[in-house]
């Protein structure tokens, strides 16, 4: 199970600093076997970074870019995030896709770019309303899949996490329904071991979209989800907190 906040554009310094003490502080002396992750926005990995040094908190980033370093004005390379022992690169958000024209190739190269750093790509794929309504979920997202995951290999999938996100989730507090999430997740994993070979025990797939303290029991508990990417209700740190305790209530086997 792995519970990664995505703080999206928000926080300063010291707000960040008060958010993830007060999550460390909730979690101390607490066993917890789900894997916790906080991305904040990049001019606060160095904080966090340090504050979470000797837990069990995992560090991730919400972008990169694929190459090392050069000219690339305004970008982040991979190792300018692992300095900050970061683990977990969101990429292929939708709000990437859709403020700053983040296509499926673009998302390809950051994934493979990543995984050859040894770290973790959290690769977010989901369908907009309209093409949910238009019948074409399942295209849209086998499609998203074909392309983010080209050219990987068996052997990347042990790094990999997918995050399921239906755009129209996000934000919204209209989650996806048990239904859609079961049924999405099944197509979601049948198809990637259909690319790749793999059982759907070992593919890692989050849900996102309109997580929170409500109703994340339900989420969690259904079997082929590995956990959830969280916005909004990953701010406040005792509805995340709360998040994580169902999280280790619905841990599957
Ligand atoms: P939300 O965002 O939980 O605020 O809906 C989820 C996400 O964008 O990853």
């Amino acid at each position: 199970m792995i519970i990664a906040g995505n703080w999206k554009m928000n926080t300063l310094p010291n707000e960040a600093e008060e958010l993830v003490r007060n999550i460390l502080q909730g979690l101390q002396d607490k066993k917890f076997d789900s894997e916790i992750v906080v991305c904040p926005p990049f001019t606060n990995l160095h904080t966090v970074s340090a504050l979470i040094t000797g837990s069990k908190i995992k560090l991730g980033a919400q972008n990169c870019y694929y190459e090392p370093k050069g000219a690339f004005t305004g970008e982040i390379s991979i190792p300018m995030l692992k300095y900050f022992d970061v683990e977990y690169i969101i990429i292929g958000h939708s709000e990437r896709r859709t403020y700053f024209g983040e296509t499926d190739e673009i998302i390809n190269r950051k994934a493979r770019a990543i995984l050859e750093k040894n770290l973790k790509p959290i690769i977010c794929i989901g369908e907009t309303l309209s093409e949910r309504q238009q019948g074409k979920t399942f295209e849209i997202l086998f499609n998203q899949l074909e392309k983010c995951l080209c050219d990987l290999k068996v052997d990347d999938s042990k790094n990999l996490v997918i995050a399921y996100e239906p755009v129209w989730a996000i934000g919204t507090g209209v989650s996806a329904t048990k239904e859609q999430i079961e049924e999405a997740h099944n197509k979601i994993k049948n198809h990637i071991q259909s690319m790749f070979g793999i059982a759907h025990d070992d593919i890692v797939l989050q849900y996102g979209g309109s997580v929170t303290s409500d109703n994340s029991e339900e989420i969690l508990s259904i079997e082929s989800v590995n956990g959830a990417l969280i916005g909004g209700a990953s701010l406040k740190s005792d509805v995340f907190l709360k998040i994580i305790e169902i999280a280790e209530k619905t841990i599957k086997n």
